[in-house]
């Protein structure tokens, strides 16, 4: 395994990180095998939500019954709702950020969240210094080590750490966000502000929902894009969404074709792609099973040549999205709120 200081902090955080949504076909017991087992491989770094069903309390269980919480950097977020009837039970405000807290050490079993994130971005309604304020607190009382986003939109992360400094509070350390060779928009602002300031930024869904695998080829419909098209077709652009479709392909296609040539996956392929891409910390990744924290494991060792990028680049243009799983307007969890709010200033 090999290891990447997280941003500016004193950090390091294994090169591959275990998405919790992994589930595998084993249960609870088949769950605490694949942690075990991805300790053993070296990947200390693990990602959760306090709305992921049962994932924080299987991971809480994992890391008591393996006795290794010292050993790894352990991520969750809030901001989804948890009491759907509940105006207050969502949110990033003071008040349910601290609540959900507390809730997330009691089902990770643990003392403190070393990396707690703002699942989502409410920034024309809340203005930011209240979950700096909620989070700078929550480091203070030793619950949290770092706080982080996600969905946040690079002027908002900027504003934050003026914020921050201004109020003299512990600033944001993290943008976790979407990235792969379908959707390269980070390209434009947030990888160049996240090298400027030192920010780490971790991917998630970072092998699109498997789509690369080629499980689903030309002419099916693959459920990642599916969810992210399906505001467009709702509005009637079914055309748009077959030429999103088509492109998909042409890009899976030539993935295959390349990970073919040099004798890797396509999964390992677009991994090792990501991890070359200056300003990528790591990409949080969704095994299924031990063959698939292996097989990503080894991706470390797949070099991406700068003819494999010529050519990705030919149909992935460098700053664009095929299919914007980045759009802020796309489909659930992606409606983050990146507009100006009243209270600032
Ligand atoms: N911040 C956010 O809002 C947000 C949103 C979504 C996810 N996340 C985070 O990102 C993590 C990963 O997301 P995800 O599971 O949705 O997406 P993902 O990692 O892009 O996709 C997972 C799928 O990729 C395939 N896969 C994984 N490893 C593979 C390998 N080595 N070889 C071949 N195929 C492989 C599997 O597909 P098959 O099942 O087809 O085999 C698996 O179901 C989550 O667990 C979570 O921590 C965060």
């Amino acid at each position: 395994m090999r290891y990447r200081l997280f941003g500016r902090t004193g950090i390091r955080v294994s090169a591959i990180a275990m998405g919790t949504s992994s589930s595998g076909g084993g249960g609870w017991r088949g769950y605490t095998d694949m942690v075990a087992d991805a300790i053993d491989q070296g990947i200390n770094f693990f990602d959760t939500a306090n709305i992921y069903g049962q994932d924080e309390e299987r991971l809480g269980h994992a890391l008591q019954e393996l006795g290794r919480r010292d050993r790894i950097v352990l991520a969750t977020k809030a901001e989804g709702p948890v009491r759907p009837d509940d105006p207050n039970g969502r949110g990033i405000s003071r008040r349910h950020l601290i609540e959900q807290c507390d809730a997330s050490l009691r089902r990770l079993r643990t003392d403190y969240i070393d990396l707690y994130q703002l699942h989502c971005s409410h920034g024309s309604t809340v203005p930011i210094d209240e979950p700096l304020r909620a989070m700078d607190d929550l480091i203070r009382a030793g619950k949290v080590r770092y706080a982080g986003a996600s969905h946040y939109a690079a002027w908002q992360l900027m504003e934050s750490l003026c914020v921050s400094r201004e109020l003299r509070l512990n600033r944001f350390v993290c943008e976790q966000a979407v990235y792969h060779p379908l959707d390269r928009t980070i390209e434009r602002d947030l990888l160049p502000f996240a090298q400027t300031y030192g920010h780490a930024v971790v991917l998630w869904s970072p092998v699109a929902g498997g789509f690369f695998n080629g499980k689903v080829k030309r002419g099916g419909r693959h459920r990642h894009i599916e969810r992210v098209l399906k505001d467009r077709i709702d509005a009637g652009y079914e055309e748009d969404a077959e030429r999103c479709r088509q492109r998909a392909h042409d890009l899976q296609e030539l993935i295959i074709g390349i990970a073919d040539e040099k004798g890797c996956t396509p999964t390992q392929l677009v991994i090792a792609w990501e991890l070359d891409t200056p300003g990528v910390t790591c990409p949080i990744i969704g095994f299924k099973s031990p063959e698939q924290l292996r097989s990503a494991i080894a991706a470390l060792d797949v070099t991406v040549t700068d003819n494999d990028r010529r050519r990705i680049d030919a149909i992935a243009r460098p700053r664009q999205a095929i299919v914007p799983f980045n759009d802020a307007g796309g489909s659930p969890p992606l409606n983050a709120d990146w507009g100006p709010h009243r209270y600032r200033g």
